[in-house]
């Protein structure tokens, strides 16, 4: 693609980083920014930003004759603009938008038709939106929210793991995929409330991470444990402990080992003193996602709910602080019948596995423990796909049943044709009034 003169708005770390690089490829670029002494800086070739490798493309731009700055926003040159303004958190810890509703505003008054604006800056939900009806209905959207890190900054620029865009415009589509060409193994498309949501989710796994590292040194240390040595072995499990590995919604954790350890290491820092939030708090924020789940159910007024998969994990036929089965008593304590199946348990004979373990976790003679998914589901007025064996969840679908299926993991709905999806009634993944 040959690419149309790029206007650049804002050049503080994310602007500067990104128009220097653009430019050093070849590629034109305007620098926009309300600081005069940030353009007089990099018309100079001074980074306005300290960060390794950024005079270096800043000296090429300039060489090149690819780079161009200014402090008066008039995109009348520039078939396209990157937004990179600042987005700063308000008193109320919303995010502040006044300084990218002023640039939309200088590009409705002074773009040309077509124009592509792309928005670069971390944004609130639902801002995609606001900005499409603010636009001038001939210019066109893209969202592509920024990762990078400041130290770091250029380097993540130029080799990113991941690209996400989002559009509606399919000209603004392409222009982002020929922006991220030498990316385009690591760029993804996504739909606008996701990309939104994902730069604000990244962000907070990051902060739970540096906080979760520092509440395992505050537990560590008075027991004369080294932190960073248990951190470091932590890490080094990349296939259960940095893998995508439990990092997917569904239904809240049990079994035998993680309830009881996590109450453990609880019970440990309230011994020695220490104030660990973090930890403190993972049973209750499992508890509050099995309420969700009871909630979501309710909102169905069924009479009888089916559970399909009912061990603590999918297919295990271990039944011990299943998630599943608290939610059959939660189920009971508001009034419904529960009906549930599951082959793995009941193929299972040595105890704690089977029927008769199955009946004493259940222990309540109102949930009837079916012998087959068929039998489990007929007269439930609602069913939920809990921690099926892939029999199961065969059965499931090829019974094609005709009453809402809440699917919390989204196991079901990943695994089915359009056909068979399209065969059973409304598939609710884990989202209320789907
Ligand atoms: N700094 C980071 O590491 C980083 C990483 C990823 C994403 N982000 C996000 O990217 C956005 C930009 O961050 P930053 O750190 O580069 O911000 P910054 O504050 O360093 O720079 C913003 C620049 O925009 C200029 N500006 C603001 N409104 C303008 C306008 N209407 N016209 C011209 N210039 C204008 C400001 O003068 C400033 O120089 C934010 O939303 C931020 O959350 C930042």
């Amino acid at each position: 693609m040959s690419f149309p003169t790029v206007g650049v708005i804002g050049l503080g770390y994310v602007g500067s980083v990104t128009a220097a690089s653009l430019a050093a490829r070849g590629i034109p670029v305007i620098g926009f920014d309300r600081r005069a002494e940030v353009v007089d800086a990099m018309r100079r070739g001074l980074a306005p930003v300290d960060e390794p490798l950024l005079s270096e493309r800043l000296a090429r731009g300039l060489a090149r004759g690819t780079l161009e700055c200014r402090s008066v926003l008039d995109l009348s040159e520039c078939g396209a603009s990157l937004i990179c303004v600042g987005t700063p958190v308000g008193e109320d810890g919303q995010l502040v938008t006044d300084d990218l509703f002023a640039a939309l505003d200088s590009i409705n008054a002074t773009a040309p038709a077509g124009h592509v604006v792309v928005i670069r800056s971390t944004v609130p939900t639902g801002l995609y939106a606001r900005a499409r009806t603010h636009l001038r209905e001939d210019l066109r959207l893209a969202l592509n929210p920024e990762f990078l890190r400041e130290g770091s900054a250029v380097a993540d620029l130029e080799e990113p793991e991941l690209v996400v865009y989002a559009t509606e415009d399919e000209e603004a589509a392409r222009f982002v995929e020929a922006l991220y060409a030498p990316s385009a193994d690591r760029l993804h498309r996504t739909d606008p409330s996701t990309a939104e949501v994902l730069k604000l989710v990244n962000n907070a796994w990051h902060a739970l991470k540096v906080c979760f590292a520092n509440e395992v040194a505050r537990v560590t240390i008075p027991v004369g444990v080294d932190p960073f040595a248990v951190m470091r072995l932590l890490c080094a499990d990349r296939k259960l402990n940095t893998s995508s590995a439990y990092l997917r919604p569904g239904m809240p954790f049990g079994g035998a080992c993680l309830v009881k350890d996590v109450a453990s290491i609880q019970a440990h820092a309230a011994t020695h003193a220490v104030d660990a939030p973090l930890l403190g708090s993972i049973l209750r924020s499992n508890d509050a996602h099995l309420r969700y789940l009871r909630d979501v159910v309710l909102e169905h007024a069924p009479k009888t709910c089916a559970i399909v998969g009912v061990g603590f994990k999918p297919g295990a036929a271990d039944v011990r602080d299943s998630a599943p089965v608290r939610l059959v008593r939660a189920l009971l304590d508001a009034g419904v019948h529960v009906t549930v199946a599951d082959s793995a348990v009941l193929e299972a004979r040595l105890p704690p596995l089977g029927l008769a373990a199955l009946e004493a976790a259940l222990g309540d003679p109102r949930a009837y423990a079916a012998p087959t998914v068929e039998h489990a589901i007929a007269g439930a007025d609602v069913i939920v796909v809990g921690h099926p064996c892939e029999e199961d969840r065969r059965t499931l679908v090829d019974l094609a049943p005709s009453v809402p299926i809440l699917d919390s993991a989204g196991e079901l709905s990943r695994a089915l044709s359009p056909d068979e999806r399209a065969s059973l009634a409304p598939v609710v993944v884990l989202a209320r009034g789907c």
